[in-house]
């Protein structure tokens, strides 16, 4: 009997995917990896195991997805077509990563992911696991099953008695973890549509947000997030704390059309309030603490690591590469941002570093002024002389 490690949601797909595989005489051992999604892990081991799963693992990834994979697209400052924080993304390589060191325990020949044959993610799961050990073959009984709605898949849920939360009137495809939620499906297939309310899980209407604003003060050492307001967080209470106060403002909703790997165009609602915060602030004190040119030239680095996030490129030596440049230039990212959240908008008011190069002698308009303004008369010439 060949074995297989499905990375398990508990959802739809994945839940029919135990199934499925079993039909097709799989030993299926189902791996769940809490990335922060705030799920009843125990019900989801359960309903894996009734619905046909021989073993289950539940691991606990959320420290290493906040520091090694979230932190290190904050300081990349990456951000897929000027939007998506990538939360989703960031996922995937660090569960096919913990999917392949199962394999390797279990000694199973598969793995089995319930991505569909149109999206990204089937992309990162196999790729990175590829990479990782190319033995191992990839299966996603999504992309080959007989069914070719998704009703056809509630049907089939319910025929073999299939717990699942989704109902034909609710179909969104969800997902989620510590940095953020991804929502598609369903109404929002219709771009010209405004997202009905109900999909929101982390934000609320920036209408309904309180009429007063609130100040948060954001700490990053070397470009990652140490203090809210004072207070030293671990890096995984950071995001929570940050998801709830910029979740209460209306901080984060993204509505968006992608381009996805496999060329589609597609239309997804992100909620990331911890992420737009958090890059906003390190934004701002990175153009206090940068100098001009590695401040301008990163930022072509910002769209290339965003692309190999969503690529699924992350097990890749360029990624690699770009991550000891981006370590390189976090060394001064270091100082305090002063943010103001108000219904929906997330608004820099200060920031200070003992890094900063903003010189205020420099600057000024005022009796402090140390600047030659007779300087720039010959720099002017000289600067324009080869037009
Ligand atoms: N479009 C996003 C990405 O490729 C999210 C994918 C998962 N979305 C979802 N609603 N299940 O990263």
């Amino acid at each position: 009997m060949k074995k297989v490690v499905l990375a398990y949601s508990g959802g739809l797909d994945t839940s029919c995917a135990i199934k499925w595989l079993e039909e097709k005489g799989y030993y299926v051992i189902v791996f769940i990896a809490d990335v922060g999604q705030n799920e009843n892990f125990k019900a989801i081991k359960a309903r894996a195991l009734s619905t046909g799963a021989q073993k289950a693992y539940v691991l606990d990834l959320q420290k290493e997805f906040v520091e090694d994979y979230v932190f290190a697209a904050l300081k990349a400052g990456a951000i897929y077509e000027r939007k998506y924080l990538l939360a989703t993304a960031l996922s995937r390589p660090l569960i096919a990563k913990h999917q392949v060191a199962i394999a390797h325990k279990e000694k199973a020949d598969a793995l089995a992911h319930g991505c569909t044959g149109k999206g990204n993610d089937q992309v990162r799961f196999e790729v990175t696991a590829k990479i990782l050990d190319p033995k191992l073959e990839s299966i996603a009984p999504v992309r080959i099953w007989e069914f070719k709605t998704r009703n056809e898949e509630i049907d089939y849920a319910k025929a073999k008695g299939i717990p699942i939360d989704v109902t034909k009137k609710k179909p969104y495809s969800i997902d989620k973890n510590a940095y953020g939620m991804s929502i598609e499906a369903g109404i929002l297939e219709d771009p010209w549509v405004e997202p009905p309310e109900e999909i929101y899980q982390m934000t609320v209407n920036p209408q309904n947000a309180p009429s007063r604003p609130v100040y948060l003060e954001i700490e990053f050492q070397k470009g990652i997030p140490v203090k809210v307001n004072k207070k030293a967080y671990s890096p995984i209470n950071i995001l929570q704390k940050l998801n709830e106060i910029g979740g209460a403002h209306g901080v984060g909703r993204v509505d968006m059309i992608e381009n996805r790997l496999v060329g589609i165009k597609s239309r997804e609602i992100y909620e990331c309030p911890s992420g737009t915060i958090l890059y906003t602030a390190h934004q701002e004190l990175e153009a206090l603490v940068l100098d001009r040119e590695t401040m301008h030239y990163k930022q072509g680095i910002s769209l290339k690591y965003a692309d190999l996030i969503y690529y699924g490129l992350w097990e890749t030596p360029l990624k690699k590469q770009l991550d000891d440049y981006i370590n390189r230039t976090q060394t001064h990212v270091t100082g305090t941002i002063r943010l103001k959240l108000y219904r929906g908008n997330c608004m820099v008011v200060g920031r200070k570093s003992p890094f900063s190069r903003y010189k205020e002698e420099l600057a000024t308009y005022g009796e402090k002024d140390i600047f030659d303004q007779n300087l720039s008369e010959g720099f002017i010439k000289i600067w324009g002389m080869p037009f």
